[in-house]
């Protein structure tokens, strides 16, 4: 949720920024801006809209200077516009600073800064940060040291890249609770600055993650690190593992159908080295610390948002069933301020988190962690802040997932889920065969997902059909009741369709009422042990004349004498069934979004991570 990006070193800084920008506005599309040291001055130039009307806008003025910054915005205070955008500056526009989170105390900030002079021209929250910096940097006062008091100052999150004239050539960045990395680069003459480690990767994979309120000063001599008090921090620098092509969109028109399409090596990925099917076990390193704790581990918890949440919810299926461990899942933002009763010497707590930034997510684990719990975090951003808040974890090695609407992420995440479930299952009652059998089926998974994927031009003609109605509803039971919901997410987060999802077995108690021949319905039918009761809800539906599309097992003939439209899966375990039901629906809801002319990338008000609650 808002993209920052700074640099500083040889090149000239405008491209590198825009560059980073691009890679970074899945973060945020509302606005765009840069600042640059251009001629003894900080110019500023930003724009409303995409990242490609600042670049035009530069285009007409470029800057030449060769240190900056640049924002990308998701609007959270005032509306998306040229006032409100980033970097702002401070009445004497010799500061400039960019901003991730939220200043809660921007209001009594605001107002005592106004007091004392300082003009504010936007509504944001960001731009107090910049006057209160002003504020401090009087007389000869080191600017670090007005940083740093501005900084304490400040109550609630922040991400920040700034620059000012009285230290021209440095650029300083710190986070509370936002994420921030630095890059080093690869000749040592040349340092980035940015929320997401996507804006580095064309220069460099060397990078240092600083701490919540750590401040980072870049200049072209190097990297230094201090704590709020000024004390100097020692960093060690890691190395990014994603490559350049698997932040580029390739051959395909979307980074959400490319993502959809990787889908086949994605399971590939999270299970690889990871299953032993010969003794039925899943074996994960990043458990092994905790292996013992585990065993006495009587109750779970999983915390996550969207669609994390509802591969968790997945989880909880599994988990219940083949582990035998009661698991309750639950929406972050609830979880964390609902003063839960979590008993630290029988229960863990798992984070499902794709970035690992959200807000409400690292709340929530924060929350489990003040009360001693054990907690775990199923996450694919390694470095990111649940990664390493977390007392262990499974990392989902997805790749970087650029649309907004998570589709290989979740895939990955239910696929861990599954091992999670081996993993702990076979710790207790459940037995090599059962184990083994579960290990094989998920390595038969990709090349099923394959026989989905070769679906996709059938699956588009299908949802031009569907892509007219105004409204949804998606069913499924027992593991696919979290597809439905999965399903009728995706649909109206790109193609801004109303959907709801449904567990099946609750249609009667509600959303029938809504059903007549305008009111279409997505039906997960496959073969299960709920496979005729499903069809019983099918049933119901045609009843009310409401049009169906039905997810139906591979051979399942009978399928078309219930539903309007059929699309074929390939059988698998139940508890595996979900990571093949949920991809019609990603490619359903994909096309969907391309036939109202909408972006599927980058659909409107939403953001990939979500850092503030
Ligand atoms: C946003 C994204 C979703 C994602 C959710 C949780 O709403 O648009 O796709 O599922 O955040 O994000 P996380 O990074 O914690 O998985």
């Amino acid at each position: 949720m808002c993209g920052i990006v700074g640099y500083i070193g040889p090149r000239r800084a405008e491209g590198v920024l825009l560059d980073g920008l691009r890679r970074l506005e899945y973060r945020g599309y509302d606005s765009a801006g840069v600042a640059v040291l251009d001629s003894g001055d900080v110019a500023v130039v930003k724009a409303a809209g995409r990242v490609q009307d600042l670049a035009d806008r530069l285009s007409r003025r470029p800057l030449k200077g060769k240190s900056g910054i640049a924002h990308t915005r998701w609007a959270t205070h005032g509306e998306p516009n040229d006032v409100n955008a980033h970097p702002h500056v401070d009445c004497g526009s010799s500061i400039a600073l960019v901003h991730n989170g939220i200043i809660e105390n921007h209001g009594a900030l605001r107002r005592r800064l106004e007091e004392h002079g300082h003009a504010f021209r936007s509504e944001t929250d960001s731009e107090v940060l910049v006057h209160l910096i002003e504020e401090y940097a009087t007389g000869d006062r080191p600017f670090e040291e007005a940083l740093v008091r501005a900084l304490k100052d400040a109550v609630g999150t922040f991400g920040i890249a700034v620059m000012s004239l009285k230290e021209p050539e440095v650029i300083y960045g710190a986070k509370r609770g936002s994420p921030l990395v630095v890059g080093l680069g690869n000749r040592r003459d040349e340092f980035f600055i940015a929320s997401d480690p996507a804006a580095l990767l064309a220069y460099t994979r060397e990078v240092i993650y600083p701490d919540d309120d750590e401040v980072v000063r870049l200049s072209v001599e190097g990297v230094e690190t201090f704590s709020l008090d000024r004390v100097p921090q020692e960093k060690s620098v890691e190395s990014i593992s994603w490559s350049l092509d698997e932040i580029e969109r390739g051959r395909f028109p979307h980074f959400m159908l490319k993502e959809i399409f990787e889908q086949p090596e994605v399971v590939v990925n999270a299970v690889r080295g990871r299953l032993d099917a010969e003794n039925g076990m899943a074996v994960l390193g990043g458990l092994r610390d905790v292996e013992e704790r585990l065993r006495g581990v009587e109750r779970l918890t999983v915390v996550a948002c969207g669609s994390a949440c509802l591969a968790g919810a997945i989880g909880e299926y599994m988990l219940e069933e083949y582990a035998e461990i009661p698991t309750e899942v639950e929406l972050a933002s609830e979880f964390r301020y609902r003063k839960p009763v979590l008993d630290p010497r029988r229960e863990a707590v798992i984070a499902v988190s794709q970035s690992g930034e959200t807000a409400d997510t690292i709340g929530a684990l924060r929350e489990a962690r003040e009360k001693g719990v054990l907690t775990l975090g199923v996450v694919n951003a390694v470095g990111s802040t649940i990664a390493r808040e977390t007392d262990a974890g499974v990392f989902i090695h997805a790749g970087p997932e650029i649309a907004v609407a998570s589709t290989k992420a979740f895939l990955a995440q239910v696929t861990v889920m599954a091992l999670l479930a081996v993993f702990l299952g076979r710790q207790r009652r459940m037995s090599r065969v059962m184990g083994g059998r579960i290990c094989r089926e998920i390595l038969a998974l990709p090349e099923k997902i394959g026989r989905i994927l070769e679906q996709n031009d059938r699956i588009r003609s299908v949802a031009e059909k569907y892509a007219h109605y105004s409204s949804a509803l998606y069913l499924g039971r027992k593991y696919n009741a979290p597809v439905a919901l999965e399903g009728a997410l995706k649909l109206k987060e790109i193609a801004y369709i109303h959907a709801e999802g449904y567990a099946a077995g609750e249609m009667k108690h509600g959303p029938i009422a809504l059903l007549d021949s305008s009111f279409p319905v997505m039906a997960v039918a496959t073969r299960d042990s709920v496979f005729e009761k499903m069809k019983s809800n099918i049933e119901e539906v045609r009843a009310r004349r409401a049009p169906v599309l039905a997810l139906a097992t591979e051979g399942d003939e009978e399928m078309y004498r219930l539903a309007d439209d059929v699309i074929y899966v390939p059988k698998t375990l139940e508890m595996l069934s979900p990571i093949l039901n949920v991809i019609p629906f990603q490619i359903f809801a994909y096309h969907a979004a391309v036939a109202r002319g909408f972006d599927p990338d980058k659909p409107r008000n939403l953001a990939k991570s979500v850092t503030v609650e």
